[in-house]
């Protein structure tokens, strides 16, 4: 298996990158203290969609002593936003809402445009603005949501950004994300730039304020550097929670862009969803005779795991899906068609929010001459 933060292939074993990046599971008991201080059991954490974190304790403890902590997320607009992207997100509005968490939310258009040759600037702002109109159709709090283009915000970013890179050397960044000589300076500088919301809120009240990283996996290297720098600045070290990746309706892999067949867009309509589904691999057997003698296998099912994801929070609803496919009773072409009446549901209304959101996404931009002075202010200091 490949997972860096610009590539995942091949079969992915979750258990191994807990090993290999050095992160911890999600015990028991962390879900436990989790729920007991929103209130409520997520069915990301029940279903191990967030498995992993680095210094999630630590957090929590903070929080219960006093310290509220701030939320940091992002996403490289490469494309239209898909089904996969906002699983984070999800989860994330629930952490925003149950610890009234602030959330800086960054949208990398200059890595981007720097890793993909086919994306001029232009494009990657035109993306970043479209993908914010989702951002804010998930229903991230007006109020304590500043969305980070880094192409636009370049001002406080880079006068960040640059702090920050003067403490990591190119080999670590070249051990850490697996730059070679070919690869452009640029994208060997962007590492500061995606370390850089996890300090904004501190820089701006002038103390360190604990940040918490809700990312898929596949995002660990930027933390690795930017939790190796944040002492050396005088921040705390940001903490995570990593979430698995949702794969495309096709077999096995990451959902991913460059299949359009195989994942849903969050600009589909109804009926290009709808036939995505329909043909979509599941655990289904040769024959409908032999399914319904051998029932069908849930844990190869990409729409049982889509319900999974997102569409099924309910656990009850989960449990019978998965008794109805594994006794023959449920057979796939009907799953599929519930199925895609849930995502059909679910396209109308995120795509009229969507429509809405254009009218208030300014509102919901950073702040970019406020962080500004702020940065500079702290600079003198
Ligand atoms: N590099 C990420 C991507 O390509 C985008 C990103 C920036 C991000 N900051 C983040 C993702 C923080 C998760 C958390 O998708």
């Amino acid at each position: 298996m490949t997972v860096t933060p610009w590539e995942v292939s091949g079969e992915i074993d979750y258990e191994k990158l807990i090993e290999k990046f050095g992160t911890e599971h999600i015990t028991k008991s962390l879900i436990n203290k989790i729920s007991m201080l929103a209130g409520e059991n997520h069915f990301h954490l029940r279903r191990k969609v967030f498995f992993s974190h680095r210094a999630l304790d630590w957090i929590l403890d903070m929080y219960e002593n006093g310290s509220k902590f701030v939320l940091y997320t992002g996403r490289g607009p490469s494309g239209d936003t898909h089904i996969g992207h906002i699983v984070p997100w999800v989860f994330t509005k629930f952490l925003q809402d149950k610890f009234d968490a602030k959330l800086y939310f960054q949208l990398t258009d200059d890595e981007k445009f720097l890793i993909n040759p086919s994306i001029s600037g232009k494009k990657a702002l035109n993306l970043t603005y479209e993908n914010a109109l989702d951002v804010i159709a998930v229903g991230f709090d007006q109020r304590k949501t500043y969305i980070i283009s880094d192409m636009e915000h370049a001002g406080p970013m880079y006068n960040i950004a640059i702090r920050i890179a003067k403490h990591v050397t190119g080999s670590t960044a070249k051990a850490v994300f697996g730059f070679t000589d070919s690869s452009n300076i640029g994208i060997q500088f962007f590492p500061a730039i995606q370390a850089t919301p996890c300090f904004i809120e501190s820089i701006l009240q002038g103390h360190n304020v604990p940040c918490l990283i809700p990312a898929a996996i596949d995002q660990d290297p930027y933390w690795r550097v930017s939790r190796d720098i944040a002492p050396k600045l005088g921040f705390y070290k940001p903490a995570q929670i990593h979430s698995r990746f949702l794969p495309g309706l096709g077999k096995g892999g990451k959902m991913s862009s460059s299949m359009p067949e195989t994942c849903i867009f969050l600009t589909d309509s109804t009926r290009q969803a709808k036939k995505k589904i329909m043909n979509a691999f599941t655990g289904g057997r040769a024959t409908v005779k032999e399914q319904k003698k051998l029932g069908g296998n849930p844990d190869i099912c990409s729409v049982y795991l889509y319900e999974q994801f997102l569409f099924e929070p309910e656990d009850i609803g989960i449990k019978v899906i998965n008794e109805d496919c594994r006794s023959g009773k449920l057979l796939c072409g009907e799953h599929k068609l519930k199925f895609a009446e849930k995502v059909e549901k679910f396209l109308i209304e995120h795509q009229h929010k969507r429509e809405k959101a254009r009218d208030v996404v300014e509102s919901y931009l950073l702040n970019s001459d406020e962080v500004l002075k702020c940065v500079l202010k702290d600079w003198e200091a």
